[in-house]
């Protein structure tokens, strides 16, 4: 089997090596590009796409808010309408981006920006298939968003009604029951995934056509060239690797807890975690578990949301308690048209979207958050949050329209969490007058460790295998698309299926990023861009001590590097500005800060888990692990190959006509 396996993908090789050599346009010629060299008519073009772009983003933007903030039909049709326009704006862009030879146009500036249009886009696709691949997005987004879960002990199947977000996440975190987790984690990734799939297969062979139009191999390597770095995949790679000990460490006394809490029925004292008893169900974000897996249970968890009811807060104070964070460190507060058009509260009267977001309509003016904010301590730190990326948007709004957005597309969510890493520990809820108790307690602050663990460290082998997956499957087929899934969430998060799985599903689906064309590696960049920004910033303020207890609050420096970076926008390579941001000594993004910052947990966990008996520090993986999702070993291998040879000599024909 292995011979004829290996023969065989030798075949293969050398088939497609011969048509390399055939189709020099597709290896060699790589990101399309035109004849036209003309620097004036680039300009020209290049000033009117930007007043063009930036007025569509104007009417779409307006569209999409007075949807969100009024969900009447009225205002959905009209948003719709306005984002069909947009589509075709963008096609249209591309196509006059693309007559251009963008790499031998002599303005650097120029040469970026096109090459920016001309590899962001599917108007490579024809009309009808450019037309489909927008449609089939929608549809399954609009799938995802009528999925519908029938609850545990529901004999009659009457009322399947759990909607996603009100009750599929509610019973995950709150359950402590094995059969209704696995019901409902079941019920969820059984109704999502197998409706989609055919769409979601389609979707993948028309992202990968516009793509190798455009001149890449496939879709995957079109979604990484927007790091603008032939060395990101590795870079990231290896961060990960430097991260996963310490992951292992948290994991290893997670499972410890959950085996003590659930037994041997449930899952193995050395084996990987089945995925629903995690508190969430994808299970990236470890928070809910809190209870049963809290380092030391006698002293409590910091929560200042008392004391703020007791001191009369309201949303609007918090709003400008944030302003104030901003503006003690030097930057700009929020325009007026920021107070006047905002929605800080749900209101009363209509049906609005509750989900938070930072807004920017684009012309320079008017900046907006959506939350319908509650007066508690999450939702102070989330109003902090956001408005970092108000800050963002404000510092950058002068930048040409493509260069109005992070440095790369991790560095938003980056820097805003950064503040967070600031506004959520005791040392400035202290400052701020909220909190009056002792911060310097040992077991206080590896309490604090620990939930801050269970939020980042958990979640950063998911945040890096999801477009791990998705690279996957763009380059090498949707086939084993399920298992493969699975294989890398073992692999990188030793986590497996709580009940059997099969190619009919599609589990990753239960991401909505997925099936909505999101990219997500930018996730784990912010993560780790997150603790690299925290730490240079408390640098610059002078903090001593552990990184977790600085609070940049106040302080001037570190609000000078801030607007160093905001003001930028995507104007300057990333690499760039990191190496600036840490005074030459790198230029990539480091693990290292987080490590630092999770350094006291480490040692504790270390010491915790040396202690036990089971003597491993992760998970040992066997038959039965992988039987959860493997297909049946057949003559798959070799009739996929034989297949894929076909289909080469088919192409080799073809080609050499
Ligand atoms: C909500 O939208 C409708 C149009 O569908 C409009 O008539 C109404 O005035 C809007 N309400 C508010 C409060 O903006
Ligand atoms: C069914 O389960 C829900 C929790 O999932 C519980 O609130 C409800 O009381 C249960 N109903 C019955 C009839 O057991
Ligand atoms: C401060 O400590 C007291 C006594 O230990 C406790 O009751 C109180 O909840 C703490 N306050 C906060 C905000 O954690
Ligand atoms: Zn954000």
């Amino acid at each position: 089997m292995n011979f004829v396996l290996s023969l065989c993908a030798r075949l293969v090789f050398v088939v497609t090596l011969l048509r390399g050599q055939d189709v020099l346009w597709v290896t060699d010629a790589r990101i399309a590009k035109g004849n036209n060299i003309n620097l004036g008519e680039a300009l020209q073009f290049l000033r009117e796409y930007d007043s063009e772009a930036s007025s569509m983003c104007l009417r779409v933007t307006t569209a999409q808010w007075s949807y969100a903030t009024n969900m009447t039909d009225f205002n959905k049709r009209r948003m719709i309408d306005e984002q069909t326009l947009k589509a075709k704006f963008d096609k249209v862009s591309w196509r006059k981006a693309v007559e251009f030879d963008w790499s031998r146009i002599p303005d650097p500036l120029a040469r970026r920006l096109l090459r920016m249009l001309v590899t962001n886009s599917r108007a490579s696709l024809g009309d009808d298939k450019f037309n489909e691949i927008y449609h089939l997005i929608s549809e399954m987004k609009d799938l995802y968003a009528h999925v519908r879960a029938c609850p545990y002990n529901n004999f009659d199947k009457l009322y399947c009604d759990l909607e996603l977000d009100l009750d599929v996440k509610r019973i995950m975190a709150k359950s402590r029951s094995n059969a209704e987790l696995t019901h409902i984690w079941q019920e969820w990734h059984n109704k999502v995934g197998p409706p989609m799939k055919n769409k979601f297969m389609r979707y993948v062979d028309l992202a990968n056509q516009a793509s190798i139009l455009n001149g890449f191999q496939n879709a995957g390597e079109e979604m990484r060239f927007a790091y603008e770095d032939e060395n990101f995949e590795s870079e990231i790679a290896q961060a990960f690797h430097k991260i996963q000990p310490l992951y292992k460490e948290l994991f290893t006394y997670v499972r410890r807890q959950l085996f003590k809490r659930y037994g041997p029925r449930v899952l193995r004292s050395n084996g990987p975690i089945p995925a629903h008893l995690l508190g969430d169900i994808w299970g990236q974000d470890w928070s809910n578990i809190e209870d049963i897996v809290i380092p030391y249970r006698e002293y409590k968890k910091i929560d200042v949301t008392d004391e703020m009811l007791r001191q009369g807060f309201t949303p609007l104070r918090m709003f400008q308690m944030a302003e104030e964070f901003y503006t003690s460190l030097g930057l700009k507060p929020m325009p007026p048209e920021f107070w006047r058009y905002s929605m800080l509260e749900r209101p009363n009267g209509r049906k609005v979207q509750c989900t938070v977001s930072a807004w920017d309509f684009c012309n320079k003016i008017d900046f907006r958050i959506k939350q319908c904010t509650e007066v508690n301590m999450n939702d102070l730190i989330t109003v902090h949050h956001e408005m970092a990326h108000i800050q963002y948007y404000l510092y950058y709004a002068d930048q040409p329209y493509l260069y109005r957005d992070g440095a790369n597309p991790g560095f938003h969510e980056g820097i805003a969490n950064a503040i967070s890493l600031s506004v959520n520990n005791p040392t400035h809820l202290y400052r701020v007058g909220l909190y009056n108790n002792n911060t310097d307690i040992y077991e206080t602050n590896i309490n604090f460790l620990m939930s801050m663990a269970l939020k980042k460290v958990a979640y950063a082998p998911f945040a890096y295998l999801v477009d791990q997956w998705r690279y996957q499957i763009f380059e090498y087929g949707v086939k084993t698309m399920n298992a493969d899934w699975w294989e890398l969430r073992l692999r990188f998060q030793g986590i497996v299926p709580p009940v059997k799985r099969t190619e009919s599903h599609l589990d990753a689906a239960a991401k909505r990023h997925v099936i909505a064309d999101m990219p997500y590696i930018r996730y784990f960049v912010a993560l780790l861009l997150e603790f690299q920004v925290h730490d240079v910033m408390c640098d610059a303020a002078g903090h001593r001590g552990p990184l977790h207890t600085c609070d940049i609050y106040r302080s001037r420096e570190a609000g000078r590097i801030l607007m160093d970076i905001l003001k930028s926008g995507k104007s300057r390579h990333w690499k760039d500005i990191i190496r600036v941001l840490t005074k030459g000594n790198t230029d990539t993004i480091s693990p290292e800060p987080m490590l630092d910052y999770f350094e006291p947990l480490l040692l504790w966990l270390e010491g915790k888990n040396k202690r036990e008996e089971e003597k491993i520090i992760g998970w040992s993986t066997k038959k039965e692990d992988t039987a959860l999702f493997q297909p049946l070993v057949s003559k798959g291998y070799s009739v996929g190959c034989s297949l894929v040879f076909v289909i080469n000599s088919v192409l080799l024909l073809v080609l050499n006509m």
